[in-house]
């Protein structure tokens, strides 16, 4: 079985297993470079990995339309559930992990900030690490460089997606560094082109990670899928 995965632009990501939809951090209606509006996706589970709106906005409405399960740090779970009646929830903390019927689901670090568009205390910023399939992928989410990213990928990952935007979050130099400590077969750049200041040159930069890194890169258009 195998997973198909769609860039949904800045940090959002659609994956379909052979039996589930889910969605990473889904930013369709407010993002110039979606390929989708929130009323047009599917999911059975949303992944959020913090507070902030280009990574929540649309999760209230594409959850409420599609009663997919929402996983989150407890904060958001809270906040969902308080300020939009939205009870299915899966709340999760740093550290934690949980098995589902379409995989396991691992709440990881990330250095960064959260908060949630009303002002709200979101928890702590996370990524996640996933293993679909005995295909293991680790989402970074926005976040800097830290160097527990080795202990992430010491079981080895098949895919890393990492930021490279700057100004918010790792760029393309500590991304390189990233992929270095990850170790992952393949790895995603995320988080940059939605606006010009996180523009960056991705063509120059994958060619620095095939030349510094073992990592195959795989660049993606918004829109775009492959498989795992
Ligand atoms: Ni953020
Ligand atoms: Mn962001």
């Amino acid at each position: 079985m195998s997973t198909e995965l769609t860039w949904l632009g800045h940090g959002g990501w659609s994956l379909k297993t052979g039996t589930h939809a889910i969605l990473l951090d889904p930013f369709l209606n407010d993002s110039p470079t979606a390929p989708f509006k929130a009323e047009q996706v599917e999911a059975d589970f949303i992944l959020v990995s913090h507070g902030h709106f280009d990574h929540i906005a649309d999760v209230p409405e594409i959850a409420q339309r599609t009663k997919a399960q929402v996983i989150a740090i407890f904060e958001i779970a809270e906040w969902l559930s308080s300020t939009h009646g939205i009870s299915h929830t899966l709340a999760m903390n740093i550290g934690g992990g949980v098995e589902l019927s379409w995989g396991h689901v691992k709440m990881t670090p990330a250095v960064h900030s959260s908060c949630l568009p009303d002002g709200t205390y979101g928890g702590e910023p996370a990524g996640f690490k996933l293993e679909i399939d005995e295909k293991r992928m680790y989402f970074a989410c926005d976040t800097g460089l830290f160097s527990d990213m080795q202990y992430l990928g010491h079981d080895g990952l098949d895919l890393a997606v990492v930021p490279i935007g700057d100004l918010f979050t790792m760029g393309p130099i500590d991304a390189i560094e990233a992929i270095k400590l990850l170790k992952p077969r393949r790895v995603a750049p995320a988080h940059y082109n939605t606006w010009p200041p996180i523009e960056q040159d991705v063509a120059a930069w994958a060619e620095r990670v095939r030349s510094e890194t073992s990592a195959e890169p795989v660049v993606l258009e918004p829109g775009q899928s492959f498989t795992i």
